[in-house]
């Protein structure tokens, strides 16, 4: 874990996601771009989970954002449920900063509150809600079984847990382009698994993480829904997407240094020069491609 210790050694478990801390201007800065660049997530995910809502009657409240980072999700909620207070609450006083700043800009901050807690200690204590919303945060928890157990508990009778995880790899650029190696794409991504391994091994009390239906049902939850939600955005691909697609491969080296053939992170520097013509930032072809697993259950 050499170099990138800010001096919160008590959040050790947060310099390993994504290779940096999550608690600086920059990384929330970056991941509200990401969330606004990938929106098309969230305005599926509130579409499945309103729809269910009001099908099931569900009179939305209180809504518990769990891990909600710089908000882009905890801003979508409150305009999903017009008369629910979203509570955003993270352990990273950047994140929450930028939440915070984020509802007043689009005018909904009167019915946010952010509030700082670290998970799993910090979840029994966040008040009873009608919906929980926990995305991209659940693998960061050691035990999510029983974090999810702690999740229900918070959960009013009749409450809904909306659960967004990362679905299949991302791709920036076509999969026949000629880049590197064949199967180049394919190593990445078990270098990826081999670091996402090596993340979770180092947090507190983990357990290996199953699939998520199956621990929902461990954690005392009835599945309603499962979904996988894509994002594809085509070429061209305008400034901000190809802002975001380069902030994620210029990761990647550093990241995936332990674990890939050199050859092919000799690739990704060529991805992520910003003056040649083959990077990110200038290529014709630069595309996105992502995806995330919506799971809801009721409590
Ligand atoms: C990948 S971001 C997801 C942000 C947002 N929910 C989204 O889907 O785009 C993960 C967020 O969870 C927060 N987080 C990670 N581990 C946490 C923990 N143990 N307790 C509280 N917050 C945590 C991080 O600070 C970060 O803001």
């Amino acid at each position: 874990m050499a170099g990138h210790h800010d001096g919160h050694h008590h959040d050790h478990q947060h310099d390993h996601q994504h290779g940096h801390s999550f608690d600086s201007p920059e990384a929330a800065a970056f991941l509200e771009l990401e969330g606004e660049v990938l929106a098309g997530f969230v305005t599926q995910a509130t579409a499945v989970l309103t729809g269910l809502a009001e099908h099931r009657g569900l009179e939305v409240r209180r809504v518990l954002d769990l891990g909600c980072g710089p908000g882009v999700g905890t801003t979508a909620l409150a305009e999903a449920f017009p008369t629910a207070t979203v509570v955003a609450v993270d352990s990273s006083p950047s994140m929450l900063e930028r939440a915070g700043a984020r509802a007043e800009r689009l005018r909904v901050a009167e019915r946010i509150e952010t509030r700082a807690a670290e998970f799993p200690d910090g979840l029994d204590d966040l008040g009873t809600a009608d919906v929980v919303w926990a995305s991209m945060v659940m693998h960061h928890v050691g035990d999510e079984v029983a974090a999810l157990r702690q999740v229900r508990a918070l959960l009013a009778p009749g409450g809904l847990l909306a659960l967004v995880e990362r679905g299949g790899p991302s791709r920036y650029v076509p999969d026949d382009v000629d880049l590197g190696r064949p199967g180049l794409w394919e190593r990445l991504d078990r270098a990826w698994g081999d670091w996402f391994g090596d993340m979770r091994s180092d947090l507190p009390g983990v357990t290996p993480s199953g699939d998520y239906v199956a621990m929902l049902g461990e954690a005392g939850f009835t599945p309603v829904a499962d979904e996988e939600l894509t994002v594809v955005l085509d070429p061209p691909l305008d400034d901000r997407a190809r802002r975001f697609a380069h902030g994620r491969l210029e990761r990647m080296p550093t990241q995936l240094a332990p674990h890939a053939d050199p050859d092919d992170l000799a690739v990704l520097d060529v991805l992520i020069d910003e003056h040649g013509d083959q990077g990110i930032l200038r290529r014709d072809d630069a595309l996105l491609r992502a995806s995330r697993l919506l799971y809801v259950a009721s409590a």
